[in-house]
């Protein structure tokens, strides 16, 4: 089992991200840390209990981490997600309280203890003001996934810039220097992968057939979502962003890249950028591994299988959901 700590901005797809993660065996969530970015890090950190919620899982504890980027205004993603941030299905709150510990304190006194791999979801602010305090501690980072940034796809909030990476660049660019000096890579599940994972009205149609309980959560979650894609991006359907970063650290041969070292632009029109020196211009050691490729039905049918379950509980198995071939 790999131990993980999941930092999000819940988020309508980082919420289907938690919901794989907590139906993924392989995982053991040791903690969730919520960060500002589609949402204000406390509204997170409350969407977050609610998909915990559903999961039957509160026994996992929610950090509420950074409320603003290190530098530039907060900028939220609500005109996507909502007022409440899960697509304004207006969930109740689940019962319980949050720890009186922070995010950054979180994962400081968790990677102080042990060797633990993150899942990285939202803007990077709580990752670079660990990092920043304690450089030492990212040798202690098994993995770090980072859904965000892109490579050769066209920006989803500015004609370059990836919205995490863009909401707060400096954070994203003090990770990845951090861990050029580290010698260590940063897994970047950009774009250039998330866009071919499309949850479409026939899929999301399939999930409430055959698990008619997780399908109604997650269509009470993406109406609003697929309202939004349809509207700005002519898309019938909604990417689903975060939920790759979480198959892709289960299971590798889900994505394709290669190894290049990056930096991220922080100032003017194109902040948040992604600079990756795919041709090695620079001569840097390799900081990041960048994904370029996916198989999205493969993702689909790894996806459904695990957050589906049947009447007797039991998970469905990737080869009875053939009709996702067809779909
Ligand atoms: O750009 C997409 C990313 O920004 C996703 O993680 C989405 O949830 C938002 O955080
Ligand atoms: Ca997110």
């Amino acid at each position: 089992m790999d131990r993980v700590i999941i930092d999000c901005d819940p988020g309508i797809d980082d919420s289907l991200a938690l919901m794989l993660a907590l139906s993924s065996p392989e995982l053991e969530v040791l903690g969730i840390t919520t960060v500002s970015g589609n949402v204000p890090a406390e509204m997170g950190a409350k969407n977050a209990r609610k998909v915990l919620q559903q999961m039957n899982r509160l026994d996992i504890p929610v950090y509420i981490g950074e409320a603003v980027p290190l530098r530039y205004e907060y900028t939220d993603a609500m005109d996507t997600h909502g007022k409440d941030g899960m697509g304004e299905s207006f969930l109740p709150d689940a019962p319980g309280t949050f720890p009186s510990a922070d995010a950054v304190e979180f994962l400081e006194k968790t990677l102080e203890k042990e060797q633990v791999s993150v899942i990285a979801l939202g803007p990077m602010t709580n990752l670079a003001r660990v990092f920043s305090k304690r450089p030492d501690l990212i040798g202690q980072v098994k993995d770090l996934i980072s859904m965000g940034g892109s490579f050769r796809s066209h920006g989803n909030c500015s004609p370059v810039a990836e919205y995490n990476y863009w909401c707060d660049p400096d954070a994203a660019a003090v990770c990845y220097k951090l861990f050029a000096d580290a010698g260590k890579k940063i897994e970047m599940i950009g774009l250039d992968v998330t866009r071919k994972i499309v949850l479409t009205p026939n899929i999301r149609e399939y999930i409430c057939r055959l698990d008619p309980e997780t399908g109604e959560f997650i269509r009470r979650l993406t109406d609003f979502y697929m309202d939004f894609h349809w509207e700005y991006e002519k898309i019938i359907g909604c990417v689903i962003n975060d939920p790759l970063a979480v198959a892709y650290f289960i299971d590798r041969s889900l994505c394709r890249g290669f190894d290049s070292y990056t930096e991220v632009e922080t100032e003017g029109i194109c902040r948040g950028q992604t600079v990756v020196d795919s041709m090695n211009f620079w001569r840097r050691k390799p900081n990041s591994h960048i994904l370029i490729e996916t198989d999205s039905r493969r993702f689909m049918k790894f996806f459904l299988a695990r957050v589906m379950k049947k009447q007797d509980g039991s998970r469905w198995l990737e080869e009875e959901l053939s009709l996702l071939d067809t779909i």
